[in-house]
């Protein structure tokens, strides 16, 4: 048994006892209290479990415990306190809610993440972008249509949100107009 020490969502939090083969999505959801990554597969096959992992989008069911030692960890319940979301939920958080992109909610916690991902790599994504950067998050309720609306909604708030931002530094700035 081993002790696994990780900052999850900018917070040290530790998990005692810990057989060196469970996953680290089995730690985040059992052992640390944070059962927003979903376990619908545990093979890697279906995306729910997608966690950033040092910055990284991985499958939490593929992550050994151990492996996660030391290392910086976000999941759904952080995405709102990354940059972007003013405090309320994160702007792709509201974005899925706004275009109706929850059904059973089965597949969102790995979908935000990974749109979350997506966008902060490319805040324009063309669709086929997005369809690719999504591949790995299964869906079986809501045709992907709406995920797909989602994400561009997501993607134009934050680029209005980024054009604002720099606006008002400009005005604090004294640059004018
Ligand atoms: S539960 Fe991890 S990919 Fe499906
Ligand atoms: S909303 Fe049900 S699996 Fe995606």
């Amino acid at each position: 048994m081993i002790r696994v020490t990780a900052t999850v969502n900018g917070e040290q939090h530790t998990a005692d006892d810990v057989w060196p083969g469970e996953s680290l999505l089995f730690v985040l959801r059992e052992r640390m209290g944070l059962p927003g990554s979903k376990n619908a597969c545990e093979q890697g096959e279906c995306g729910s479990c997608t966690v950033y992992l040092d910055g990284v989008p991985v499958c939490a069911c593929l992550v050994a415990a151990g492996q996660a030692q030391g290392r910086q960890i976000w999941t759904v319940e952080g995405l709102a306190r990354l940059s972007g979301s003013g405090g309320g939920l994160h702007p792709v958080q509201q974005a899925f809610i706004d275009a109706g992109a929850v059904q059973c909610g089965f597949c969102t916690p790995g979908l935000l993440v990974a749109a979350h991902d997506l966008l902060a790599r490319d805040p324009d994504p063309a669709d086929a972008d997005v369809r690719e950067a999504l591949a790995g998050n299964l869906c079986r309720c809501t045709g992907y249509e709406k995920i797909l609306e989602a994400v561009r909604l997501a993607a134009g708030r934050l680029r209005a949100a980024d054009a604002g931002d720099v606006t008002s530094a400009r005005h604090a700035a004294g640059a004018g107009s």
